[in-house]
Parts: structure tokens; C-alpha cells; sequence
């Protein structure tokens, strides 16, 4: 496997040749490991860590000290795939300064070598503020969930030519201030097609066709790690959580039923150094 280490030039060289780039949302060591050996572009932490891992109803829960700890695991893992840390709600949208001090920690403390803001020209001068300090930025359009209150749900957006006008020039601003990547979320075939040829910076669609210059899904939907219910642009590559609750529930009767340990799983003592055991033992008592 090739190990030379993604960057975002090879990300843009990638679009310019046609090269479809594969990204993945993790947050922890062994999975963002078998991500990166089986050649994966890009790993995000997304901020989706709030939801997926930590049990939270949404994304605005979590925080900045919960998306580093994560983002350190992950960058402890991956050798070649390029890390990005996804800025969790409020850690830009307050002030420039938040923006920047908040960016430069993904990348200081946790080992990240980019960031992911969502938002168009509303936070353009954070987004403006992160690159002056030379902090790669990856856009985010569409439906950004952490404005999920202000949408009103998780709705496809931009299904109208005004909603599809407003989400294709915040696509052309960030390309503008300098992002490297745009994440297209939720949004119609043919506008993710029409922005990805607008721009030169690659597009990453998650639930936006397949006409973008790479996709991104969350680890999780595609092994069946998220329940029953995943949203129509998931498609599950595995159903982990039948072959999980199976092998937990023979742990339990192996246990129950005494059959797990057997001596096959457990270390011995030589035997003469328990015939010694039991006889100084016995000496004292
Ligand atoms: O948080 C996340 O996982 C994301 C992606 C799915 C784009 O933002």
C-alpha cells in the first residue's frame, strides 16, 4: 500500500485527474488504523462523534475538549490518510478569535491537519481568519446540521432554485477565501453535479449524488452500527450489530454455563513451584 501521505495538494491533484477521492467520519484508534491500511484519502472527526459515539441527541452537544480527544486517537493512527477535525458548534461562530484559537488546537493538540467548518458566507471571516494563520479549511454546504434548528429538520436542501442559488455562491465564496474542499450535505444530484464543475477545489458528497469528486459517509451507517433507521443516501457495506449482539450473547451463556474460561485460556504454574506454594502454606498455618 502506498504510504506517501495525503495532502491537500494530492487532494486537488486527484480532482484535476478525475481521481474519485474516499473519505470516512471516525473517531477512534483501531478503526481510523483499518481506514488508513486500506488506503482511504481522508479520515474526518466529525463532529457527528456527538450523536454516533457519545450518545448525545444530536450534533451541538459536544465540545471542543471531547471532539480533541478523539481527534488525537485518530491522528495517533493514520499514516497516510489526511485528518481533518471537524469544529463543533460554537467553537467559531462567537468570534474570530474563538475560530482561530479553536482551529489552531485541532492542529496543535490534536494532531489534525485540517479543519471542517460548516456554514457559507455567514462565517466567512472566521473561515477568512483560520486560513490567514495558515490552517487548511474544508467548507461545509447544504444541510449543515448544526443549523439544524433554523432548517427546521433534516431536510434535502436546495431542491429550490433560490435555496439552490444561496448554497452554490456560499460553494463559490469559501472556493474565493481559500478552503481546499467543500463537503456537499443533503442536496440534489444535479446541484452537487453543477457546483463540483463550478469549482476547482474537489467536492465530497454525502447525500449528494454521484457526481462529486469523492464521497464521505459516517463509519458507523456503513457497517450497520447505527440501528435500524439510516438516512436513504446510507448504503450499509456490513450489518456489524447482528454479529456483535450474537457474539456477546455467547459470551454470556459461555460464562453463565461455565464454559468460558477453559484451561485453553487460562496460564499454568509450574508444577514445582506450586508444590511449594502448598507446603510453605501449610507449614504456617
Ligand atoms: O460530522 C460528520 O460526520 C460530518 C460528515 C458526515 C460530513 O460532518
Amino acid at each position: 500500500m502506498e504510504k506517501t501521505k495525503v495532502t491537500t495538494a494530492i487532494l486537488r491533484e486527484m480532482k484535476a485527474r478525475g481521481e474519485r477521492i474516499a473519505m470516512l467520519a471516525a473517531y477512534d484508534y483501531p478503526t481510523a488504523r483499518m481506514i488508513d491500511e486500506v488506503g482511504i484519502d481522508a479520515i474526518l472527526v466529525g463532529d457527528s462523534l456527538s450523536n454516533v459515539v457519545l450518545g448525545y441527541p444530536n450534533t451541538l452537544a459536544v465540545t471542543m475538549e471531547e471532539m480533541l480527544h478523539h481527534t488525537k486517537a485518530v491522528a495517533r493512527a493514520a499514516r497516510r490518510a489526511f485528518v481533518i477535525g471537524d469544529m463543533p458548534f460554537l467553537s467559531y461562530q462567537a468570534s474570530v478569535e474563538d475560530a482561530v484559537r479553536n482551529a489552531g488546537r485541532f492542529l496543535k493538540e490534536g494532531g489534525a491537519e485540517a479543519v471542517k467548518v460548516e456554514g457559507g458566507r455567514s462565517v466567512l471571516d472566521k473561515i477568512e481568519a483560520i486560513l490567514m494563520v495558515g490552517i487548511p479549511v474544508m467548507g461545509h454546504v447544504g444541510l449543515t446540521p448544526q443549523w439544524i434548528h433554523q432548517f427546521g429538520g433534516f431536510k434535502v436542501r436546495g431542491k429550490s432554485e433560490a435555496t439552490a442559488r444561496m448554497i452554490l455562491e456560499d460553494a463559490k465564496e469559501l472556493e474565493r477565501a481559500g478552503v481546499f474542499s467543500l463537503v456537499l450535505e443533503c442536496i440534489p444530484w444535479q446541484l452537487a453535479k453543477f457546483i463540483t464543475e463550478s469549482v476547482e477545489v474537489p467536492t465530497i458528497g454525502i447525500g449528494a449524488g454521484p457526481y462529486c469528486d469523492g464521497q464521505v459517509l459516517v463509519l458507523h451507517d456503513l457497517l450497520g452500527l447505527s440501528g435500524q433507521r439510516v438516512p436513504k443516501f446510507v448504503k450499509r457495506y456490513a450489518k456489524l450489530e447482528g454479529t456483535i449482539a450474537n457474539a456477546l450473547t455467547s459470551f454470556k451463556r459461555d460464562v453463565k454455563a461455565g464454559r468460558f474460561p477453559t484451561l485453553e485460556h487460562s496460564y499454568e504454574m509450574p508444577a514445582e513451584e506450586l508444590r511449594r506454594l502448598v507446603k510453605k502454606s501449610k507449614r504456617r498455618r
